[in-house]
Order: structure tokens, then C-alpha cells, then sequence
């Protein structure tokens, strides 16, 4: 099984490009589906969940047609199935999104329960919620989640939680449904803005995305578009996070300033030095990282997929700090592996209070899910020693070419597999 094999200790430095944005990915590529035209989009990052759900897009008759890395052209107008189900479409989270759209244009849709990362119980009562409020008979059996409606009628739908999932899919759904919507309480993440701004671009009618309420006017029909998705928010203040916990200095480009707002604060905060520039923010850690406070909130709060990234480093920080998570129950799972680094952190119900240590040191670690992956491939940057880093499929979900993003920036890392490989990285890196 693949492996990162990482010797710690030095400080990364130097400038990486930030990629397009996973989760503003996924529901605009299964949003192309919508159209019976061609639709073009690039800065899709070229990750493991993107081309999971391009497959499943495939498996069911669209045309897709990949001109690189990051661009791909897709055609929605031989869809000959609206049940996407298998071991394909079960892996990641984003399938759900086929519900929206397959409900919203063909007025059916079968899709397998969605997997993602196990971070708490991710129901979709609020995606049923919606889709019957627009007129579906939505019902759950076999592990698949059936949608069928005679006509999709707009409604005034309250979400009980700010739900990224079921906005982006309730928005779908009603963007070719007869008459207005409004979505009260709705997802504010810049991912649900690019997903509104690409529905437009289609000859959609999305007004208030990125506000608490969403209005939408239902359109006859969708036509192509040529579309960029947005940099990715949360790879961005990953490796933000990598250069406080490494005492280094990582300039990250091709980001939006304004999205990394509350990640750049708390790093103030803890003592690292911020500068911002258009489309390129510096991060410099120089002196002691200091204790904070932290609570994970729906966007513009500190978000939940930064969480793990921010105790890493304030474990290394001077003073006792507390992070509360607010949004999933069981985001806390790597902390375990991080006491065996030698951390000392407690976790009580949703909180975690982390006295602060000098250093970590190296040890065989797994990756539990996504984010947690990448924040103890940080703290293995950090720590003293060798670190092996397993299940890095979890971590490659999310982050392209995380491993040499992390080399350009003069990390010790590489992709192994087996004790032979691993005897030759300790030779290499004594
Ligand atoms: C999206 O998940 C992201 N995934 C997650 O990123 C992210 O952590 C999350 O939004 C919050 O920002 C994708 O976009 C593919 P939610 P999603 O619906 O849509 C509860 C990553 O690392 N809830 O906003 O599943 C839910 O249980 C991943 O890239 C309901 O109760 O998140 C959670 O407690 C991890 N009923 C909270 O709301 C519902 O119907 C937020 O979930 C839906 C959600």
C-alpha cells in the first residue's frame, strides 16, 4: 500500500499554486449535465474525487472529453440512465449532487447513499427536505435515495441547517422548476456562490448566493457555457498552516484573499505574519506560535475543513488553546494519532483542549479522512525524525500533487511503497 515517507524538522519555504476548488468542482461538473449543449470547464482540480465523478457521469451516457489535467469538455445530452449507483458513485460525498440534477432535468433520479469521509453521521434530511417541498416523492431503500416528480413547482424552502450539500442541490433542482424558490438559511461558502455564478452563466436565474437567502426563478432550459472554476479555499490555507507549524515562509498563489479571511486571522493571531495581495497570500512564521480560541462556523466563520490544520499547529504553540467543532461530531478521530507524535491534546465531546509542545516526533501515522490526513502530513513536517504516513488515499481525494507541492517547498517527502523503499528513504535522508 502507498505510503508518504517523511524525514521533519525543516522549515518550508518558497511559493505553490494553489488548484481549483474540489468542492465548488463537484457540483458544477455534475451541473453540466443540465444542458444539452456543450459546457467547458477548467481549473477542475485533478483529483481523485473529480475523476470518481466524471466516471459515474460517463457510466450513465454523458460525453466527456478531458483536454488536460484541468479542463474538460462535457456533453449531457445522451444521458441514457438517471440511477447512478455502484462502487464508483458510493465512494465520494458529491454523488449526491446527481440528485439536483437528474431531478431537475429529467424529473427522476436514483442515486446510491453517498460515502465521503466518516467525520459524523452527514445525513440528507435537508436534501429530502427541499426536493419534496419542490414536488418529488423522495424515498430511501435499498441504500439508494429515489426522486421523482410530475412537475417541479418553485417553494419557499427554510433549511434547519446551513447545509452546503443541500443548497447546492436544492438550487439545482429548482433552477428548471416552475416559478420562484427561496432558500432560507442557505449555505453562504464561496463554493455555493461559484456553483450560482456557474448556473447563471447557463442561462439560470440565481440571485442572493452568498447570502442567507437565495432566490431563484425557474428557466425553460440551460444552454453551454465556458466556465473557471474558483482556487481552492481549503488547500490554500492548508499549506497556509504548513508554513506556521514548519516556522517557514510559503507564499500560496492563485487565491482569493477574501476567502482565506478567517484563516489569516487566526494566524495573526497566533503570532505569524500575514500579507496579502491580489491573487497571492504570504504567510512568515518567525517567532513562538501563541495559545488561541477557535470555533469551526459555516462560512464566513473558521471553517470545519480547517480544523485538524489549526490543532496541529496550535499543538506546537505556547499555552493552552481550545478548538470547538460545531459542525461534525466525529471530526476529531486523528487526534489519537497526533498523542503519538507526542502531543497533548484532550478531546471532550466537541472540543479539544491542546496544551502546547515544543516538538513532535516522528511515528507511523494513518490518515482517517481527507483533512485530517493532510494536517498530520503538517505535523510530520514539523515533528523531529521519520514519519510513514498510511491510507494516503484518503488525502489524495482532495490535494493534487500534495507530495510535491510539499517538495517544491523543500519538504522530505516522497510516495513509497514497501519496507525496501522505506530503508532506502532513511539511507537517503539519514
Ligand atoms: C460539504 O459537505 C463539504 N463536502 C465538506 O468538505 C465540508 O466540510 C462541509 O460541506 C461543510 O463546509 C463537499 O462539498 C463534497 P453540510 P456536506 O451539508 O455538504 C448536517 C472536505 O474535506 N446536515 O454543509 O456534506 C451535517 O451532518 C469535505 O472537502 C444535516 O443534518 O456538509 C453536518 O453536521 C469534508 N442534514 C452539517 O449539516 C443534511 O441534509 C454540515 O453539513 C445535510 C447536512
Amino acid at each position: 500500500m502507498e505510503q508518504y515517507a517523511i524525514n521533519g524538522g525543516n522549515p518550508l519555504v518558497g511559493e505553490v499554486e494553489i488548484g481549483g476548488a474540489k468542492n465548488a468542482a463537484l457540483p458544477i461538473l455534475a451541473a453540466s449535465l443540465m444542458t444539452d449543449e456543450t459546457v467547458l470547464i477548467e481549473n477542475m482540480p485533478d483529483v481523485r474525487d473529480t475523476a470518481i465523478l466524471l466516471d459515474a457521469m460517463q457510466s450513465i451516457g454523458a460525453h466527456v472529453e478531458r483536454l488536460d489535467r484541468h479542463s474538460v469538455k462535457i456533453n449531457g445530452s445522451h444521458i441514457h440512465d438517471v440511477v447512478v449507483d455502484g462502487s464508483l458513485a458510493k465512494k465520494i460525498r458529491g454523488s449526491y449532487y446527481f440528485l439536483g440534477v437528474l431531478l431537475g432535468k429529467y424529473k427522476r433520479a436514483a442515486v446510491v447513499l453517498p460515502g465521503g469521509c466518516d467525520i459524523g453521521c452527514r445525513s440528507i434530511d435537508q436534501h429530502i427536505k427541499g426536493l419534496r417541498a419542490l414536488g418529488a416523492s423522495v424515498k430511501i431503500a435499498h441504500g439508494m435515495v429515489t426522486a421523482e416528480a410530475q412537475r417541479l413547482v418553485g417553494s419557499h424552502i427554510y433549511l434547519d441547517v446551513a447545509s452546503v450539500g443541500a443548497t447546492a442541490n436544492i438550487m439545482m433542482a429548482a433552477v428548471l422548476a416552475e416559478g420562484r424558490t427561496i432558500i432560507e438559511n442557505a449555505a453562504k461558502e464561496p463554493h455555493v456562490v461559484d456553483l450560482a455564478n456557474f448556473l447563471n452563466s447557463m442561462g439560470a436565474n440565481i440571485k442572493g448566493a452568498g447570502t442567507d437567502v437565495i432566490r431563484i426563478r425557474g428557466v425553460q432550459k440551460l444552454h453551454r457555457t465556458e466556465y473557471v472554476i474558483i482556487p481552492d479555499q481549503i488547500e490554500a490555507g492548508t499549506f497556509m498552516f504548513a508554513a506556521a507549524a514548519t516556522r517557514g515562509d510559503i507564499t500560496v498563489k492563485n487565491v482569493i484573499p477574501k476567502h482565506l479571511e478567517s484563516i489569516s486571522a487566526k494566524l495573526v493571531e497566533i503570532g505569524c505574519e500575514v500579507r496579502e495581495f491580489d491573487d497571492s497570500v504570504r504567510v512568515i512564521s518567525k517567532g513562538p506560535l501563541r495559545h488561541t480560541h477557535v470555533k469551526t462556523l459555516p462560512y464566513p466563520g473558521f471553517p470545519t475543513d480547517m480544523q485538524p490544520q489549526i490543532v496541529v499547529t496550535l499543538g506546537l504553540s505556547e499555552g493552552t488553546s481550545i478548538v470547538t467543532e460545531t459542525i461534525f461530531e466525529n471530526r476529531f478521530r486523528y487526534v489519537e494519532e497526533l498523542v503519538r507524535m507526542g502531543a497533548n491534546i484532550k478531546v471532550e465531546g466537541m472540543t479539544a483542549i491542546i496544551d502546547g509542545v515544543s516538538c513532535y516526533t516522528g511515528a507511523g501515522i494513518s490518515a482517517p479522512d481527507l483533512r485530517a490526513g493532510a494536517a498530520l502530513v503538517i505535523a510530520a513536517l514539523s515533528a523531529e525524525g521519520m514519519s510513514t504516513v498510511d491510507d494516503i488515499r484518503y488525502i489524495e481525494r482532495g490535494y493534487e500533487d500534495f507530495h510535491l507541492k510539499l517538495q517544491k517547498l523543500g519538504a522530505q517527502i516522497e510516495k513509497i511503497e514497501g519496507e525496501r523503499e522505506q530503508q532506502k528513504f532513511r539511507l537517503k535522508t539519514g
